[in-house]
């Protein structure tokens, strides 16, 4: 426009006074509308563009509403076509070949301003038609507008009386409001609310008639099912289009719920993997984990993946025999939930083999019949894994040898003592004589005593 001023201008002068041959066409046209008017309320304006450059002397502009005129230039006549009611219809823009019209509608007159508008350039002398503009679909309807009470805010539905993209949280108190005007007779209209989904819990407040509204609540607490759920309040007359306007989709967001799940268990290395489990909207950005009351950091006992959801614990041995507790914690935007105990119950068992070497004890873990219990509070879930570990067998097989072998020397080397010591005593009793039986090899430690002298179970086995 500011750029096409001085060319108007001089388009003006040379219509003025050289009324030479200038290309008549239109430089602005007008454009669809979907106008949508809330409840009933105040009158809007409908306005449609049209600019022409055009021989201002010999043509002029009209607007056709469904293919009939009812503006030449800028005035509205009985005789143009369609009798409008000019004090709803205007014609602005001033000079230059702007030609704007603008309809002042409201509740009344949707359906009669609806329609197909355009502009056109028609010779003064015999209304012949040069030139038409592109025809602009002009959709005029009335809404009700949606309001969404929510906390301290109120969220008021835009032109077309829809309120969108809510938060809320699970288990608040959302309050959804419908009005509209009541144009039936008595009795006539009707406010229905519905969502997309079922809702369980809506509490539903009768419909107002306060002056000519018509106004309907419902309060409404959100749970997380409802989530992404939208209502839709139509407002319903016999004969006449349904009125609708809509609150949402609703975004409900609500704390963590949190449980521990074991995913693995590896008993020959002790290993256990447990996964965090959890659900949140917005989901759980941070995880804590506990053993023992202890926030868990990562050493070579514990380790994390996936972004903390998963704890490995491994290298437990029999120092950790017992409960332990673990926990996790969701955090959330909305809040943080700690899963319920977790409890690891650790016996590793141990069986030990002790050789006749003296001092030297080994001791052979027997992984067979150590457990790790993982029971969550609520459910008992307890997994003995067995395990056939070679290398234990091996190793076993290797110290029951070394000991029947060590066992066999002994009675060896004992048996060998036995009879040099008989020999002995033999010979003791030919020194010291008369003593009555021989014959028996089994002697009593008090015999023995008056023997040697010496109290002594050297002898016995
Ligand atoms: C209408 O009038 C214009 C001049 O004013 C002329 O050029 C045109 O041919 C006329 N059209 C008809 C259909 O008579
Ligand atoms: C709806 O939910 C709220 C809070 O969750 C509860 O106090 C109320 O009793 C429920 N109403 C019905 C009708 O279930
Ligand atoms: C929510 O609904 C919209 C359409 O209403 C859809 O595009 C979107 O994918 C939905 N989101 C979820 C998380 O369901
Ligand atoms: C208006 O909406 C109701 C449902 O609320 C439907 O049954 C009815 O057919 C609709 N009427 C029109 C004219 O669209
Ligand atoms: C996670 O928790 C949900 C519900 O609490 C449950 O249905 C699902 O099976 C759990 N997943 C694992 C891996 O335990
Ligand atoms: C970890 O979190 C970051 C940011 O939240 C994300 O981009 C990434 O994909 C996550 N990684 C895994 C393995 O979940
Ligand atoms: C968890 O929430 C409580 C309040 O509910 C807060 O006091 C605490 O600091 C939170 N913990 C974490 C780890 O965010
Ligand atoms: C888990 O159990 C231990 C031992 O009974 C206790 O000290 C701890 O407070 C419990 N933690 C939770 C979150 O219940
Ligand atoms: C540990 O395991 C051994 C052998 O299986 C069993 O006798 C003992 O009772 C267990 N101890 C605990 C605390 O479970």
């Amino acid at each position: 426009m500011d750029v096409a001023f001085p060319c108007r201008c001089i388009t003006f002068l040379l219509i003025c006074y050289v009324t030479t041959a200038i290309d008549p066409r239109f430089l602005i046209q007008p454009d669809d509308q979907r106008i949508v008017l809330q409840y009933g309320g105040s009158p809007i304006y409908v306005g449609l563009d049209c600019l022409a450059d055009y021989d201002m002397v010999t043509m002029h502009v009209y607007w056709f509403k469904n293919g009939v005129p009812i503006s030449v230039n800028y005035l509205f006549h009985e005789d143009v076509g369609e009798l409008v009611d000019a004090s709803r219809y205007s014609i602005s823009g001033g000079s230059f070949g702007k030609y704007s019209l603008q309809i002042m509608t409201d509740d009344d007159y949707v359906t009669f301003d609806t329609g197909q508008y355009y502009c056109s350039l028609l010779y003064s002398s015999n209304k012949t038609v040069i030139e038409k503009s592109r025809t602009a679909d002009i959709n005029i309807h009335t809404s009700p507008l949606c309001v969404v009470d929510y906390g301290t805010s109120l969220y008021y539905g835009n032109a077309e009386g829809d309120v969108g993209n809510v938060d809320v949280l699970e288990g608040d108190v959302v309050e959804l409001s419908c009005w509209s005007k009541y144009i039936g007779t008595p009795g006539e209209d009707i406010m229905v609310w519905s969502g997309d989904d079922v809702v369980e819990n809506i509490t539903n407040i009768p419909i107002i008639d306060s002056d000519d509204l018509l106004i309907s609540s419902i309060v409404w607490y959100p749970e997380r099912e409802n989530h992404n759920m939208t209502f839709t309040c139509t407002h319903r007359l016999p004969g006449k289009p349904n009125r609708t306007c809509q609150a949402g989709p609703f975004n409900i967001m609500y704390k963590p719920s949190v449980n521990v799940a074991q995913l693995q268990m590896q008993i020959t290395n002790y290993q256990i993997t447990l996964l965090c489990n959890s659900t949140g909207n917005p989901s759980v950005h941070e995880y804590v984990w506990t053993w023992d009351n202890e926030v868990i950091t990562k050493n070579d006992n514990f380790h994390f993946e996936n972004n903390h959801t998963i704890l490995a614990i491994q290298g437990l041995a029999v120092e950790n025999n017992g409960p332990h507790y673990v926990t996790c914690t969701g955090i959330n935007d909305v809040g943080n939930t700690t899963s319920e105990n977790s409890t690891i119950q650790v016996n590793i068992t141990f069986s030990q083999t002790t050789t006749v070497r003296p001092l030297t004890t080994e001791i052979v873990t027997d992984y067979s019949k150590s457990t790790v219990m993982v029971t969550n509070q609520v459910v008992h879930d307890a997994i003995v894994a067995p395990v056939h570990d070679c290398r234990i067998f091996i190793l076993g097989s290797i110290i029951a040898a070394i000991v029947s072998f060590l066992l066999v020397i002994i009675v060896i080397i004992l048996t060998t003592c036995l009879i040099k010591k008989k020999r002995q005593r033999k010979s003791q009793r030919k020194n010291v004589g008369k003593y009555p039986d021989s014959k028996s090899n089994e002697q009593s430690p008090t015999e023995q005593f008056l023997l040697t002298g010496k109290n002594t179970d050297i002898y016995s086995m």
